[in-house]
Order: C-alpha cells, then sequence, then structure tokens
C-alpha cells in the first residue's frame, strides 16, 4: 500500500549546531519542507541577531541538493526587551517566541522564572500576534513529574490566557489527557503539537526489563490512558492539533550514563512513525492535515505544494547514526523495525 501526502512540514525541531547540526539536518530535510527550530542552545538564542546567524549556520549545513526552510524562534528570558519581540515581528524568518520555565527541561536555565516579568512582552505579543510556544510544565521540585503539565496549566498556563485572552498559544508536545482537553476547550487562537513518540509509547516504554534511557524525554512518556487520548486528538481532524516530532538528538553517551539527557531521536522516521501511530488508530486518512496542512494554517504560512509517498514495508532502523565528534546517535526504533518506509 502506497500513501501519498502534500509534504509535511515539523512544528517543532531542536536542530542543534556545528557538527551534531550537520549530522542530523538532512534527515529532517529529506521529510519536512520547513521545521520550526528551537532556541534552546548554549547560549540561548535570545535576539533576532543570534536567531539570523543561527539561520545561516542551517542553511550553510544543509547538503547540496536538498532544501528546506528553517522556520527561527527567540528564547525568551526575564529580560526579553520589547523592542526585541518587535524586531521579531517585522523580521521574515523568526516566528515565534519559546517560553521555557527556568529549569523544567534541558538548556532552560536562562528561562523564565515567573511569567508575571514578561508581562509587557506578553502584551506586545498579544497586540501583534507574535505566536507563544510553551514548553507546558511547572518547575516546583515538590510537584511529582508526571503531574507536572497538569498542574502547569493550572497555575500558569490557564492564567495567562485569562490575563491575554487572545495571545496566539502553541502548547508544545503535550502529553496528557488535561492538554487535549485544555487546548480542545480554548478558543482558536490556542493549538497544540503532539509528537510521534507520545503517539506510539506510554510511560512503561521507560523501564520495560530495564531503564531504558532512549525514552527518556521530558515531558517525560505518561500513562496508556493519556497516551490514548493524545492518539484521540491527533486522530480527531481538530485542525489545532499538529505535527511537531520535538526530536532531540543528544550524543549516546549523554543518555547511557548515571544521568541522562532528556530527548528522544525521531528525525530519521519521523514520518513512519506518525503513520503508524495514525494507522494503529484507523485514521490514515486524516494524517495529511495533522502533518501538512493544520499546522501552516495556524502560523498564517502557506501550505506546501509537493508530495511525499509512504510505502507500507518493513524497514530497518540502524543502530546508531554518526553524530559530533565521532559520537553515536542513538534513533527511536534502533535495531527495530518500522511498518512504513518513506521513498525517495
Ligand atoms: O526531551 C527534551 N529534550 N525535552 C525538551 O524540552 C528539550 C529537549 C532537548 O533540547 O534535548
Ligand atoms: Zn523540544
Amino acid at each position: 500500500m502506497l500513501i501519498t501526502l502534500i509534504r509535511p512540514d515539523d512544528w517543532h525541531l531542536h536542530l542543534r549546531d556545528g557538527a551534531a547540526l550537520r549530522a542530523v539536518l538532512p534527515h529532517s530535510a529529506r521529510q519536512f519542507a520547513r521545521a520550526i527550530v528551537m532556541p534552546n542552545l548554549r547560549p540561548p538564542i535570545t535576539t533576532v541577531a543570534a536567531a539570523e546567524a543561527y539561520r545561516a549556520r542551517i542553511l550553510d549545513a544543509l547538503p547540496p541538493g536538498m532544501s528546506f526552510a528553517p522556520l527561527m524562534t527567540l528564547y525568551l528570558t526575564d529580560n526579553t526587551p520589547v523592542d526585541e519581540i518587535r524586531r521579531a515581528v517585522e523580521h521574515p524568518d523568526v516566528h515565534a517566541v519559546k517560553l521555557y520555565p527556568a529549569g523544567a527541561t534541558t538548556n532552560s536555565d536562562s528561562g523564565v522564572t515567573d511569567v508575571d516579568k514578561c508581562d509587557a512582552v506578553l502584551a506586545t505579543m498579544e497586540k501583534l500576534g507574535m505566536p507563544l510556544l510553551v514548553h507546558g510544565e511547572a518547575t516546583d521540585p515538590a510537584i511529582d513529574v508526571f503531574d507536572r503539565e497538569k498542574v502547569f496549566i493550572e497555575r500558569v498556563l490557564q492564567p495567562l490566557l485569562t490575563r491575554y485572552p487572545r495571545l496566539k498559544v502553541i502548547f508544545e508536545h503535550i502529553t496528557t489527557s488535561d492538554a487535549v482537553e485544555f487546548v480542545a476547550a480554548c478558543g482558536a487562537n490556542v493549538a497544540a503539537t503532539i509528537t510521534a513518540h507520545h503517539l506510539l509509547y506510554n510511560r512503561n516504554a521507560i523501564f520495560s526489563g530495564g531503564v531504558r534511557p532512549h525514552y527518556y524525554c521530558l515531558p517525560v512518556l505518561k500513562r496508556e490512558e493519556h497516551r490514548r487520548a493524545l492518539l484521540r486528538a491527533a486522530t480527531s481532524g481538530n485542525h489545532r492539533f499538529f505535527l511537531g516530532t520535538d526530536s532531540a538528538p543528544h550524543a549516546r553517551h549523554t543518555k547511557e550514563a548515571a544521568c541522562g539527557c532528556a530527548g528522544c531521536y525521531t528525525a530519521h522516521a519521523a514520518l513512519e512513525l506518525y503513520a503508524e501511530a495514525f494507522a494503529s488508530a484507523g485514521a490514515l486518512d486524516r494524517l495529511e492535515a495533522f502533518a501538512s496542512f493544520n499546522g501552516a494554517d495556524f502560523y498564517g504560512l502557506p501550505r506546501n505544494t509537493d508530495q511525499v509517498t509512504l510505502e507500507q514495508a518493513q524497514c530497518r532502523v540502524p543502530d546508531t547514526y554518526a553524530y559530533a565528534e565521532g559520537e553515536a546517535l542513538v534513533p527511536l526504533r534502533a535495531g527495530e523495525w518500522l511498518p512504513w518506509r518513506l521513498l525517495a
């Protein structure tokens, strides 16, 4: 069986920099026309000038003959000036501002300690229609790690939307039925991305027969009932749910460690993994809108016009890919089989 769809975009992607960027970029460019590129580098991308320079490095890393449009984002801090937001709104290549609660995840130490500190910036974003991308996890270490998304909705996101009811918000990589219900109940200005790994796995994957660091990401995988709620949302036809892989590469030794990094690498087979999830729900006919239409429509960007084709055929994932400085990168499903294959 073959399925053909308009070429998709990835609305949440970590590309890193330097040699790591060069190692992973061809995987995303093979599948996607565009991607919203996360700004959590070290140091983070906090200015339009830094975003422009990073975009140039991404384009420079693109192998000859491949095309790919990086859609840049700014990393919000307690001190982001309103003028920087104005510059971002006017810049054709900056498409959103990312809110990382300080300490929530990888390279989030410079993130926001209290959203009240960003009042003027958020008011400007609401007025000028600049989307806020939200890593939605409460950071209080006393809160159970599996409850942090739900608590974030109650303590931060709901109050934020009450204060800025027209702010365009994308609740990134949602992982719970609470987030699904919250987004579904919001108006047209609030959407969510969903990863392939949160559609395919529940938290048992992290502990099956021993600790499995390559299934550890943030927000962490949740119970099966939450995975099912995500799958229902993604396949529901609601236009405010769309594809965002959150593909987050880390060198093998930094994941297979006493204190391993958070992130699942899925860019090598993103569309294949989403197709598997949609097929499991009998909803392959809904994949194209989720992967190729809803995100572009929400961001107000044109839909792509070329197509990609998936074939139902077993395809083995390599054990590792080459990463920066002789390191190995372990992809999701390493050494296992995928039921779909993206044709060249
Ligand atoms: O698992 C994750 N990895 N979650 C994030 O929010 C950040 C990402 C990364 O940059 O590695
Ligand atoms: Zn991410």
